[in-house]
């Protein structure tokens, strides 16, 4: 039998209100991606590159559509099981890394992992503290543990958020331009990093990006265009 894919997208639809205007983002939007895919998806500016990410991430709510995540609903569950479900399952990287100012590396790393134990934190604390160590080692911050945001570079920076979204092993990997505030020699030190550990974990990774060299990393191109996706190439055109 042939694996399910863990993101499946259908019929997605996102409108905003402006006043009395409504502005239609995605129209009827389909996308399916596997275990181990990677996904680059570009468009122009305006094109609701992170209004898609926000739906998948579950950060917001379609008009219409479904995302299922390895056959699950995702648009059926109420807010609680929403929230504890996003953060199992769904890793983010931000283009701005949106790291905690008052938390060190590590502490921002087990808030994630804290978000995604509720109830449970108590017991799991411990473990998740080793394996938050473990992540931002693997990640070159195991002299950095102790260190705030304010002190990190900006490429260190992202490489805590990159810990963050794996420390609750979710199954997709969500980034954002996730290398659009780095010089090009440390945008690709991240990029290696992004797909090292996607791959060794088969995460299904979903990138947007104006860059064609990290596009061009990624096994499928797709442009954003008149709120569909359609086949693009890494020069995002
Ligand atoms: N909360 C909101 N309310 C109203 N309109 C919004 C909202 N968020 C986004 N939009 C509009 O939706 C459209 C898509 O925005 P989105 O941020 O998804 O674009 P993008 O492709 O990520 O652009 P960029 O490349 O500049 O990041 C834009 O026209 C934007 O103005
Ligand atoms: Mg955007």
């Amino acid at each position: 039998m042939t694996e399910r894919p863990v993101i499946e997208v259908l019929g997605l639809c996102k409108e905003y209100r402006d006043g009395a205007r409504t502005i239609a983002v995605l129209r009827d939007l389909d996308l399916e991606l596997r275990a181990g895919e990677t996904l680059a998806i570009t468009g122009r500016s305006g094109s609701g590159k992170t209004t898609l990410l926000n739906l998948l991430g579950l950060l917001d709510r379609p008009t219409a559509g479904e995302i299922r995540f390895s056959g699950i609903a995702a648009g059926r569950m109420g807010e609680g099981e929403r929230s504890a479900f996003r953060a199992r399952t769904v890793g983010f990287v931000f283009q701005a890394y949106h790291l905690v100012a008052e938390l060190s590396a590590l502490e921002n790393v087990l808030l994630a992992a804290r978000v995604a134990e509720g109830a449970r934190w108590i017991f799991g604390a411990r473990r998740s503290r080793l394996w938050a160590r473990e992540l931002l080692g693997r990640v070159g911050l195991g002299g950095r543990l102790g260190h705030r945001p304010g002190k990190l570079s900006g490429g260190e920076k992202q490489r805590v958020a990159i810990a963050r979204a794996l420390v609750n092993s979710p199954q997709v990997l969500l980034a954002d331009e996730p290398t659009g505030n780095l010089d090009a020699a440390t945008a690709r030190e991240v990029e290696d990093l992004l797909f090292g550990l996607a791959g060794e974990r088969r995460l299904a990774m979903l990138l947007v990006t104006h860059e064609p060299t990290l596009a061009g990393r990624c096994g499928r191109v797709t442009l954003l265009e008149n709120g569909r996706l359609v086949r693009g190439n890494a020069a995002g055109r």
